[in-house]
């Protein structure tokens, strides 16, 4: 599962809405628009496109199980790398030389975080595009493209700020949340979006131009969110935010010793039916002994954290303006493991960042060794505009950034395999997903450290929480058997 540059399900390959239905609404006669939406990046963005997808499903869409029965075309974009905004400029380049040509009406859309720092700039590389959608304004895409398909207007470019937009990321897809889906269409896990933006300013980072400053989701719109997905048969919920453990740093007051996130996650915790509770991605400094302490008393609350460490050398922490040092970090570590020793810790690192010597990049082969990731997202550095180390003295080769990779990758690889295969023989609680995608005959579920472990099911196990005996370990992979007493 370590992916080279990807983190996250779907980071940078793209995931796409639809459900293959498309169509017209006999009951009117009226023709609906399909909508289809090309997803790039990271989870935050998942979930931005499936609450445009609810948003325009509720308008009457349909959602297009391809680009080429669709309507309206929707990229949803990444900044985060260049690689990432190459791919989304190179696929709607393509879209507007092949299908706009078949079909001139199609209505093409860029939304995201690519439309967010590039704005109407965009259009200038992209001069087929009808709509560019900035990160607060999700919320206003049925309207926009309502005016597009009615001829009101050509173009449209949003991508001002709004107040009051981190709460509007609420409404989910498919609607078997809420009951109307169909039992067999239903998830077991959802995302659910807590705050926008980024304060933390890392020198290689585009997120705080592209996401805005923090702004936080109040702890009962929240709560009211992840119960109303728990009644529509979801067990299992993801806490979303670009740095969750800032969670209402502004807005929620410390009470007895807790932060806002804390509180937040024992507000969550209360939620009757919820089985599961995971967040991503958390700053390691955020881990003070509140949220620490919780992993030990909140039993929902899954052994599993997502620590991006960035660099082993505290030089280049520094250069980074991380906020965050070896020892801090290792010292993080630490603790979660004091408390609770099966804890699955997964990272993200950055290989030749501007300045990083060998003698840096070894500090980051022996943290590696050191803490023993589970799973590790390796990436080369990508210069990203206005953001300060891309002015940095000291820009590392390519040929640098791809040696350091490889051997990084190769040394988080074989820790991770060892890793899974020390769990051979053991006993683990699995919530069932549903069939594995590999083989349907099988199911797939995750242990609460955040592995997938296949199975032989019987039966449709989907939501249950079962106990399984892991028999074998492929690559990244667990494989289990059940009521093996
Ligand atoms: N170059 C390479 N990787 C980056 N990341 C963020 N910005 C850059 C960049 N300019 C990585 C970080 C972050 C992950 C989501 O992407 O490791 O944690």
């Amino acid at each position: 599962m370590v992916r080279e540059g990807g983190a996250g399900r779907g980071r940078d390959e793209g995931i796409a809405y639809g459900n293959g239905k498309r169509g017209t609404d006999k009951s009117k006669l009226i023709i609906v628009p399909s909508v289809y939406i090309k997803t790039y990046g990271c989870q935050m963005n998942e979930r931005d496109s499936e609450a445009v997808a609810a948003q325009l499903a509720a308008r009457g869409y349909s959602l297009a199980a391809s680009e080429g029965a669709a309507d309206v075309i929707l990229l949803n974009t990444c900044s985060v790398r260049d690689m990432a905004e190459r791919k989304a400029i190179g696929k709607m380049q393509s879209l507007a030389a092949k299908v706009r040509r078949q079909r001139p009406k199609v209505v093409l859309g860029v939304l995201g975080c690519m439309a967010q720092s590039r704005g109407a700039r965009l259009l200038e590389q992209l001069p087929d595009v009808d709509l560019v959608i900035g990160t607060q304004k999700f919320h206003r895409t049925a309207d926009y493209l309502e005016e597009i398909l009615a001829g009101k207007r050509d173009r449209i470019v949003d991508v001002e700020a709004e107040a009051g937009s981190e709460g509007t990321i609420k409404e989910h897809w498919p609607p078997g949340h809420g009951g109307a889906g169909g039992a067999a269409a239903r998830p077991v896990t959802a995302f659910v979006s807590i705050m926008q933006g980024c304060n933390q300013y890392c020198t290689f980072c585009i997120v705080p131009y592209t996401r805005g400053e923090e702004r936080s989701r109040t702890i009962a719109d929240i709560v009211a969110e992840c119960r109303q997905l728990v009644e529509g048969g979801v067990r299992e919920i993801t806490l979303l935010g670009q740095i969750v453990t800032s969670y209402g740093k502004r807005e929620i007051p410390a009470r007895n010793g807790k932060s806002g996130f804390v509180q937040l996650l024992e507000a969550v915790h209360e939620v009757e039916g919820l089985e599961r509770i995971r967040f991503t991605s958390p700053h390691p400094k955020g881990y003070g002994d509140d949220l620490v302490e919780a992993y030990g008393r909140l039993p929902k609350l899954c052994e599993s954290a997502h620590l991006p460490a960035q660099s082993g050398s505290d030089r280049i922490l520094k250069l980074m303006h991380r906020g965050c040092t070896r020892e801090r970090f290792l010292g993080v570590v630490e603790k979660l493991r004091r408390v609770q020793p099966r804890m699955g810790i997964t990272t993200d690192i950055i290989v030749g960042f501007p300045g990083e010597t060998e003698e840096d990049f070894e500090e980051t082969l022996a943290l590696a060794r050191e803490v023993e990731f589970d799973n590790g997202y390796l990436f080369k550095y990508s210069p990203r505009q206005d953001t300060p180390a891309a002015a940095l003295p000291g820009q590392v080769p390519q040929d640098v950034k791809e040696e350091r990779n490889a051997r990084l990758l190769a040394l988080v690889n074989e820790i991770s395999g060892r890793r899974y295969g020390e769990r051979v023989g053991e006993r683990m609680e699995v919530l069932v997903e549903g069939p594995s995608r590999r083989n349907a005959a099988r199911q797939m579920g995750r242990t609460r450290c955040n592995r997938i472990v296949v199975f032989e099911g019987g039966k449709d196990r989907r939501g249950e929480l079962v106990e399984l005996k892991i028999e074998r370990a492929g690559s990244f992979t667990l494989y289990g058997i059940l009521n093996s007493k």
